[in-house]
């Protein structure tokens, strides 16, 4: 049975940067309160031009061109965000589209900021069934868009950004060594974005009762962070046969530092083995667990050979832990792929599919 190795990793942040400060001229709060009460500093927010799907393909492009993969090469692509671009089509569509994956599979997974975890989860149980060889996940957020700027229990604490993984088959043992998943439903509404769905479908009142916002019961969140983090670390640790003290990083989803703390104590493990970075970025949900990945790589924090542990909570409520060893990209002797190049080639290929899609359209009518 093959191993589903990460050989590839890239992040893309949105410049602009907000920081508590410029929060407490647009609400009652101040930089004191949200650091003691969460160790945010501050996050980055998208431009007017940037979505999910531009995030996403800069992340994508990067961690391809770590793993030496060219876009043509990936079976399939799981994209994983809280603000998709639509409600559909996926994300992932778009994403495979722009780089020019084209003999991928694309689709998206919705388990809110656990979505990550889910979808690595998915992409390595498909490699490890010997269905599919190269796999892209990303998880891409743009949530500022659904954020009630006016709301200071939740404007503080969200931020934009997105993170790509390659996953690639390999005989050599390392990769994904375990994974668990979990859901509880009859926790939806401690955390939701309740309007434009069938539910409450958009119009003036959604509009009114702020429905298209983020809403959430922070404490009770709070409350079930800290419960289930630990909990599933270890669980994942004991699926892999693994201890703590087989473990050289945590990279925990960065929503609060408290609630990190409280995990560490559940773990019995020193704080310095967690990768922690929520201070500069607030919490960005599906991308935070491969934003703060891919930093501490890129730090030499992370090196190969090393067990980490990757766990995650979020709406839902969802919450899930995998066990990685970390191996880096699978040596090869072909040449060095630029993915980047590609993008002209995706291009004119969208171009061209449209344009058939146009004429064949416009014939049909005569046809008829
Ligand atoms: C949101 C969160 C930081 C609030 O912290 P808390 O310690 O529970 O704070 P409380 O909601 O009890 O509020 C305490 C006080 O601060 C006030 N307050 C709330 N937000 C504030 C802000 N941004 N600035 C200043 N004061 C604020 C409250 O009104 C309250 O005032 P009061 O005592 O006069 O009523 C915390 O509950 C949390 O992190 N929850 C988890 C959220 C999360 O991670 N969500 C995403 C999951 S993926």
């Amino acid at each position: 049975m093959p191993y589903a190795h990460i050989t590839g990793w890239g992040i893309s942040v949105p410049e602009p940067v907000l920081t508590n400060d410029d929060l407490a001229k647009m609400v009652d709060t101040n930089d004191q309160w949200i650091r003691e009460r969460t160790g945010i500093r501050e996050r980055h927010i998208a431009r007017e031009d940037q979505f999910p799907s531009t995030l996403g393909v800069e992340a994508s492009l990067k961690a391809l061109e770590v793993a030496n993969l060219a876009p043509t090469d990936i079976d399939l692509i799981i994209c994983t965000s809280s603000s998709p671009e639509y409600i559909w089509p996926p994300t992932a569509c778009l994403i495979q589209d722009q780089i020019g994956a084209t003999k991928a599979g694309a689709f998206d997974i919705q388990a809110v900021c656990t979505g990550f975890i889910f979808a690595t989860n998915m992409a390595a149980q498909s490699i490890r069934s010997g269905a599919i060889k190269n796999a892209l996940i990303i998880g891409t957020e743009t949530l500022s868009r659904f954020m009630n700027w006016k709301d200071r229990s939740t404007c503080i604490l969200f931020g934009d950004g997105a993170g790509a993984f390659v996953l690639q088959a390999s005989d050599k043992p390392g990769g994904i060594l375990s994974a668990v998943m979990h859901s509880d439903g009859s926790g939806a509404d401690t955390l939701i974005l309740p309007g434009g769905g069938a539910r409450f479908p958009a119009n003036e009142t959604t509009v009114h009762e702020n429905k298209h916002f983020v809403q959430m019961d922070g404490k009770a969140v709070f409350r079930f962070a800290t419960r289930v983090m630990g909990y599933a670390a270890k669980e994942a640790l004991d699926l892999a046969g693994m201890t703590t003290d087989d473990v050289q990083w945590i990279v925990p989803h960065q929503a609060n530092y408290r609630i990190i703390e409280t995990a560490a104590k559940y773990l019995k493990m020193p704080m310095d083995k967690f990768v922690i970075n929520v201070e500069r970025y607030g919490n960005t949900s599906t991308a935070s667990i491969p934003i703060a990945t891919v930093e501490a790589v890129q730090k030499g924090m992370i090196k190969n050979g090393d067990k980490i542990v990757l766990v995650g909570f979020g709406g839902g409520l969802t919450w899930g832990a995998l066990v990685a060893e970390w191996t880096g990209p699978i040596p090869s002797p072909k040449l060095h792929v630029r993915p980047t190049r590609y993008r002209l080639f995706a291009r004119i290929r969208s171009w061209l599919l449209r344009a058939v899609r146009y004429i064949e359209g416009v014939l049909s009518r005569r046809e008829l």
